[in-house]
């Protein structure tokens, strides 16, 4: 429908994207966020930084990717998981709540990582 508000816009966001640019945007025009490819295709499952954050609260490194995301004001996250475990999993990490350590960490992780780049994407304003 011809001028009908944008709901949200759905980008690919995760631990090792940068996405302030977009989210600074969307933010200003009341659009929210939604990250999808949140663990980077199951990368992130397997992540150092996110698993030692995790081990503070017996947590796993996929959960502690979930939480970073759901912190943030108007971000909605939606994995993908076919397993029940990782269902549950995620479920269990909207309780997680991390720290300003745990932030500073994930801060400092590389934002170097685009997962879905297809050859009709346009020029990207971060990397990829
Ligand atoms: N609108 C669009 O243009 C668009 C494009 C791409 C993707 N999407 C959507 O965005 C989502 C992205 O899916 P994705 O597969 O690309 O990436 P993802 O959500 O970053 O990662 C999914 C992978 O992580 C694993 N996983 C999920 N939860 C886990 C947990 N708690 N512990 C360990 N591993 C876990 C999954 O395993 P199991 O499945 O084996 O549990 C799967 O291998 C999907 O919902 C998809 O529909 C939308």
């Amino acid at each position: 429908m011809v001028g009908a508000p944008i709901a949200c816009n759905q980008i690919e966001y995760h631990v090792l994207i940068d996405q302030t640019p977009v989210l600074a945007y969307m933010r200003a025009h009341g659009v929210p966020v939604v990250a999808h490819v949140p663990l980077a295709q199951g990368q992130l499952a397997k992540h150092e930084t996110l698993a030692a954050i995790g081990r503070r609260y017996d947590a796993s490194a996929a959960q502690v990717a979930l939480a970073w995301l759901l912190d943030q004001p108007d971000v909605a996250v939606i994995p993908k998981a076919e397993r029940r475990s990782s269902q549950e999993a995620n479920l269990e990490a909207t309780r997680l709540r991390l720290d300003d350590a745990d932030r500073a960490a994930i801060a400092s992780l590389p934002k170097t990582l685009r997962c879905v780049n297809p050859p009709f994407a346009p020029v990207w304003d971060s990397c990829g």
